[in-house]
């Protein structure tokens, strides 16, 4: 069976989206590829932010092999469902769709428009948040896709 491909993306892809990556990975046991994008070039081939790589180690996740890269348009044909943190990456993405169905394949991780609000400037405690959003988002994912 041809395997379902899900991209998650933030803006600089080192605190929410690999977080949102190594979180559905460990949750996942069906044929799913799960990877992640930042809409900015800022820290591309830099791992994550050890605040993100301290709170998934904490939950028995390893997130450290992960390398950044910047979303490209080819993520388009490569993923069949892009999840994007906030409006602002939204907006990112959303410009580089070329078709309809290119747009529809991209939606906020979070239901009813609320964001994954970035932890970058602040806290540890913004991390931790950011996980427990993140976690229940990827629960309602495998629901929602039956992965
Ligand atoms: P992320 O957080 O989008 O969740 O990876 C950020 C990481 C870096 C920057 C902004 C947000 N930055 O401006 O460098």
């Amino acid at each position: 069976m041809e395997s379902t491909k899900i991209l998650m993306v933030c803006l600089g892809n080192i605190c929410r989206s690999p977080l949102a990556q190594g979180i559905l990975n460990s949750k996942i046991t069906s044929n799913t590829f799960v990877d992640s994008a930042g809409t900015a070039a800022y820290h591309v081939g830099n791992p994550p932010d050890p605040r993100s790589t301290e709170i998934a180690k904490q939950k028995g996740i390893d997130i450290s092999q992960y390398r950044a890269r910047k979303f490209t348009k080819e993520d388009f044909t490569k993923f069949d469902q892009i999840f994007v943190m906030d409006q602002s990456n939204f907006e990112d993405v959303i410009r580089l769709a070329e078709t309809k169905a290119e747009q529809d394949k991209v939606s906020l991780i979070l239901p009813f428009e609320q964001e994954v609000p970035d932890p970058y400037y602040g806290g540890k405690e913004g991390f931790e948040y950011c996980y427990s959003l993140l976690d229940k988002a990827c629960d309602q994912i495998i629901e929602k896709m039956k992965l």
